[in-house]
């Protein structure tokens, strides 16, 4: 069986956020102070995630993302990617990380099953990754990247989300890196989830954040990027190389037009809800039919049915109910 949704998309991916809690506090994503997290009882725990991604892999579900919060916070991590990954239909785990916490858990999460990991990279600069993070170490994150690589957790993607006057200056600087890495680097537009608050000192005003990858690629037009097909899956990434680099240059545009036409993807948050879409705050909750020992695949079903076909947020529609920790970009 396959789940097919009202205009025709197959859902073959679900990414789970595993936890809303972060080690860190980027500047677009949280709070200084944080959140208030959600409550502990509510989270579920690895044997409920697994029932869910069971009765998704009934469903077609082939691939399974993890993400947060920061995923590698939670304990039993390396048990839930065992889990996952021995779920028969589902043909890649993988995890997105800031990589704090990898350098010792590359090699655990690898023998558990993990196949790939997406980095968050937004500077190259140790001091402004110490202010954009509020408080991470960018050592941390390339000894993270060498455990990773060392562990076979590739392709390793990075994502930067650009942000107008804070790093969008280093794009050529964080493009050049993928001549001699593999990696498959992504420059992400900054999404309006949560983050229209002041920054702090230093950092740029609501009205001067936004840059579109349309800009970012017209920065970038001396490199003469050739188009590729995309290093894995059929995510929403355009992507290029610089001719004869090792690694590609994309852009993620939820913005732009191509961003939501070919979603494949249902999301389920930490505290057991499914999301439909990432930009919309519709949600349906399996929480309560998990524990209730009730089958799971007619939620899925249910869910994929009321995906939209697109966000609003070109109508000033913007998800409110949750921020991005809680529903793992
Ligand atoms: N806009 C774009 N990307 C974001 N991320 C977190 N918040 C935002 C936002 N407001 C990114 C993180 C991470 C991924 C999970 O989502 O940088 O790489
Ligand atoms: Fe944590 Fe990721 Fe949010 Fe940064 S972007 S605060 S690393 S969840």
């Amino acid at each position: 069986m396959t789940l097919i949704d009202r205009f025709g998309r197959p859902i073959t991916y679900l990414r789970i956020s595993v936890t809303d809690r972060c080690n860190l506090r980027c500047v677009y994503c949280l709070p200084e102070e944080g959140i208030e997290w959600l409550p502990r009882e509510n989270q579920l725990s690895a044997e409920e995630i697994a029932r869910v991604v069971e009765a998704a892999a009934q469903g077609g579900v082939r691939r399974v993302r993890l993400t947060g919060g920061e995923p590698l916070v939670r304990p039993d991590i390396v048990e839930i990617v065992a889990r996952l990954a021995s779920i028969s239909g589902i043909e890649e785990v993988s995890l997105t990380t800031n990589a704090m916490l990898l350098e010792r858990l590359a090699h655990p999460l690898a023998d558990a099953g993990l196949k790939r990991v997406n980095i968050s990279l937004d500077t190259l600069d140790e001091d402004k990754f110490m202010r954009i993070t509020r408080g991470g170490s960018i050592q941390h994150l390339w000894n993270g990247i060498a455990a990773a690589e060392a562990a076979g957790l590739t392709p390793i993607k990075l994502n930067t989300v650009v942000v107008n006057g804070l790093n969008a200056d280093e794009i050529l600087e964080l493009a050049l890196m993928t001549i001699e890495n593999a990696w498959h680097l992504r420059f992400i537009e900054l999404m309006p989830v949560g983050n229209a608050q002041n920054w702090g000192e230093g950092f740029p005003v609501l009205s001067d954040r936004y840059i579109s990858v349309h800009e970012m690629q017209e920065w970038l037009s001396s490199f003469s990027l050739q188009p590729e097909t995309a290093p894995t899956g059929n995510g929403p990434a355009r992507t290029f190389r610089i001719p004869g680099a090792l690694g590609t240059v994309g852009f993620i545009s939820p913005l732009g037009e191509h961003f939501c036409q070919n979603c494949n993807r249902l999301r389920l948050t930490a505290d057991g809800c499914l999301r439909p879409c990432l930009l919309l705050d519709g949600e349906i909750n399996v929480r309560n039919a998990l524990r209730a020992g009730e089958p799971i695949l007619p939620l899925l079903q249910n869910a994929v049915d009321s995906k939209p076909e697109g966000h609003e947020l070109f109508l000033q529609h913007y998800p409110e109910s949750r921020r991005m920790a809680q529903i793992g970009g």
